[in-house]
């Protein structure tokens, strides 16, 4: 929770320029974060850089999905923008992969936004594929990689 003000910050800079899937103010981000937090327990990680929050990560790693059944759930995943590019995000994926495995699932899910076309490319050429819609949100899945194949 010390980190929350930073968190924030990362939070809203990481959606500049995709405010209509970000958070609308500082106060709805302490918020947001605060549930995630609260959902996800031992899934909410934080990457720290040159003794700065760079990232976060928010997994269930045991979540209900009426679909899919049992899956590892990724609620969030930012980066702070002169962080992007340099491996964090897939850090942060690799250690919720990890927790979603010690929890016996085989499969992660999210949701993004249909026109973070960003984060969709990014979230393909990491393994996911898009398995339906929900108005402007697109449902992705990936079969979480044993631990010798990451
Ligand atoms: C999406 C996000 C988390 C990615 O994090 P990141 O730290 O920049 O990603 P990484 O540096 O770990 O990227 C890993 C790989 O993907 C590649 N990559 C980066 N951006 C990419 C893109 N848009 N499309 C395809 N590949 C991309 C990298 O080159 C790297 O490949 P390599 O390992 O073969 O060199 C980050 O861009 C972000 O915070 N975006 C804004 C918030 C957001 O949209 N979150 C998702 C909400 S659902």
């Amino acid at each position: 929770m010390e980190d929350l003000p930073a968190l924030v910050e990362l939070l809203m800079q990481a959606y500049r320029g995709l405010e209509e899937y970000g958070e609308e103010s500082p106060e709805e981000a302490r918020h947001y974060l605060k549930w995630l937090r609260r959902t996800c327990k031992e899934g909410f990680l934080v990457a720290e850089a040159e003794g700065q929050v760079v990232g976060l990560i928010a997994a269930c790693p045991d979540w209900k999905d009426w679909e899919l059944g049992r899956v590892l759930e990724i609620h969030e995943i930012a980066v702070a923008p002169a962080w992007q590019g340099k491996g964090v995000g897939r850090a942060l994926l690799e250690e919720a992969y990890a927790l979603g495995r010690a929890c016996g699932m085989r499969l992660a899910a999210l949701w993004v936004g249909e026109r973070n076309l960003r984060a969709r490319a990014w979230y393909q050429k990491l393994g996911f594929r898009a398995i339906g819609q929900w108005g402007e949100w697109v449902r992705m899945v990936a079969p979480i990689p044993s631990a010798k194949d990451e």
